[in-house]
């Protein structure tokens, strides 16, 4: 194993606009510190906007805390960002000459060891490096702190351990086998948007339209099973090879345009822009990328139950985010951030997610007892039967909660805990009393634990019997007691 880092990882953003600013979200809410070159005087107001609409969506996306937040700062002299960086992110525009020059001047002055990366659409490794710099390409998707998607290409010993990194921010490296103009979603993205161009210019739909054709059908199956799985689903039974043999013809007959391009006329060009914001043009770009981020956050969420998709992203990424241990001398088992969605019109945390939140700690501390998932699937569990929350302080979206769980008694069937939520400051914020009995799942009857679950509540019991319980057993209603 390689020694402990003390310092905080560190990565240049070299090109501030919507894809760096992006980035640069992306590094600083993972726990990098992140210095930023762009000569846009507003680059600093922009990349601010960024990154607080990602404070308010990345957390949300996790049910443990992300690491804390590290520094950003801005600089008008290249050597200044590029000081002891661990990655640089070139993300300035789509001009060959322009990437050529920035990335020639990040390649000499750039530690030896950096990563200097691309976020080019479209250029090709061989093209970028072609007057002697080290780029590899890492093409992000907008927003960059969201989605977990980057297409790697490059040499296979500067895009291995870019995977790595880029894996230890909550992302999805897909390394390509060969470099290709415009590498592999874009090709895709292309093919439909040209068609998508001809359908509008030769009036057969709208640019609303078209987007109704994509998010009301395909673009739900797409997010969750890709394009093959969801043809082999609809191939029936007899799966892909009947899939292929029912509409393998179709793709020869004039369906497409194939590659012709419609030219951009100003006659296309305000066509096309006058639909838009015909459709869309009552919201700022802030506020479309607010609802964006909220429907994005929302379906990935949906995805965790099954691990599907980008889902799978975040749980690998869940799994290996270290949390604290203990607390008080009691086991702490939830550390997360408060997402948006769970205040209310008052401003605060509802009170359903206290026992959302408790919920989770509950099943934390069931594994720590043994009682995990293999001896759930073995027909042995816990069943809640009864729960008291006091809501002592409120809890606003952003904070950093930490739950600890006591356990007041662990005898026999029975499992009685006391959660405390703490806000980041240090302030108790809630405490939440459960009782659990044990239950056959069989059965669905209440029955004793397996020795090792009973013996490992026993001692647990032994180790909080002595520390305090302050709130514990009261009931609705009930005065403060002096
Ligand atoms: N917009 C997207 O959806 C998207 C998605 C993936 C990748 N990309 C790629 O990301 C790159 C940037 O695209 P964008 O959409 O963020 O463009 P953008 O126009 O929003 O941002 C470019 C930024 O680069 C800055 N800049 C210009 N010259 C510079 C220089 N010499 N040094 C430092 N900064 C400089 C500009 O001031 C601007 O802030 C392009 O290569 C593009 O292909 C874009």
């Amino acid at each position: 194993m390689s020694a402990p880092v003390s310092r905080r990882l560190k990565a240049a953003i070299v090109g501030g606009g919507v894809i760096g600013g992006g980035w640069a979200a992306r590094f600083l809410l993972n726990g990098w510190d992140v210095a930023v070159f762009d000569p846009d005087p507003d680059a600093t107001r922009k990349i601010n906007e960024v990154i607080a609409n990602a404070r308010i969506a990345l957390p949300a996306l996790y049910d443990k805390a992300l690491p804390s937040e590290g520094t950003l700062t801005f600089h008008s002299d290249l050597a200044d960002a590029l000081a002891d960086v661990d990655w640089v992110q070139e993300s300035v525009p789509e001009q060959l000459e322009l990437k050529h020059k920035v990335l020639g001047a990040l390649s000499e002055a750039a530690p030896a060891d950096a990563v200097i990366a691309s976020s080019t659409s479209g250029f090709k490794p061989s093209e970028l490096n072609a007057q002697g710099a080290r780029a590899i390409v890492a093409h992000p998707f907008n927003p960059v702190y969201l989605l977990p998607l980057v297409e790697l290409v490059g040499a296979a010993e500067r895009t291995a351990p870019a995977a790595e990194i880029l894996r230890s921010i909550g992302m999805f490296p897909l390394v390509l086998r060969k470099e290709i103009d415009a590498h592999i979603a874009d090709r895709l993205l292309e093919a439909v948007w040209r068609e998508s161009l001809w359908l509008v210019k030769d009036g057969v739909a709208t640019t609303e339209e078209i987007d109704e054709a994509i998010r009301m059908g395909f673009g739900i199956r797409w997010a969750q099973m890709g394009l093959f799985e969801t043809y082999r689903i609809a191939g029936g039974e007899a799966g892909m090879k009947h899939f292929m043999k029912q509409f393998g013809p179709a793709l020869s007959w004039p369906w497409t345009k194939l590659m012709d391009v419609p030219e951009f006329t100003p006659e296309l060009v305000d066509l096309i822009a006058g639909q838009s914001d015909a459709q869309s043009g009552h919201l700022s770009i802030r506020e479309l990328e607010r609802l964006r981020d909220d429907n994005i956050v929302g379906m990935v969420r949906a995805l965790k139950r099954s691990g599907s998709g980008a889902a799978g992203v975040i749980c690998a990424h869940e799994a290996a985010l270290a949390a604290p241990k203990r607390r008080e001398g009691l086991p702490v088992t939830a550390c997360r951030q408060v997402p948006s969605s769970w205040t209310d019109y008052n401003g605060h945390m509802n009170e359903t997610h206290y026992l959302e939140a408790a919920s989770k700690a509950t099943d934390r501390f069931m594994e720590l007892i043994g009682a995990d998932a293999a001896y759930v699937a073995g027909g042995k569990s816990y069943f809640t039967v009864e729960s008291h929350v006091r809501y002592l302080e409120e809890v606003h979206a952003g904070d950093r909660i930490t739950i600890t769980s006591q356990v007041l008694n662990g005898a026999g069937k029975k499992l009685h805990l006391l959660h405390r939520i703490w806000r980041g400051d240090g302030t108790l914020a809630a405490t939440i009393e459960t009782l659990l009995l044990h239950t056959d799942l069989e059965a669905r009857r209440a029955c004793e634990p397996e020795a090792h679950v009973a013996d490992a509540l026993s001692k647990l019991a032994a180790d909080h019997a002595a520390l305090p319980a302050e709130g514990a057993g009261r009931f609705v209603g009930q005065r403060p007691t002096a």
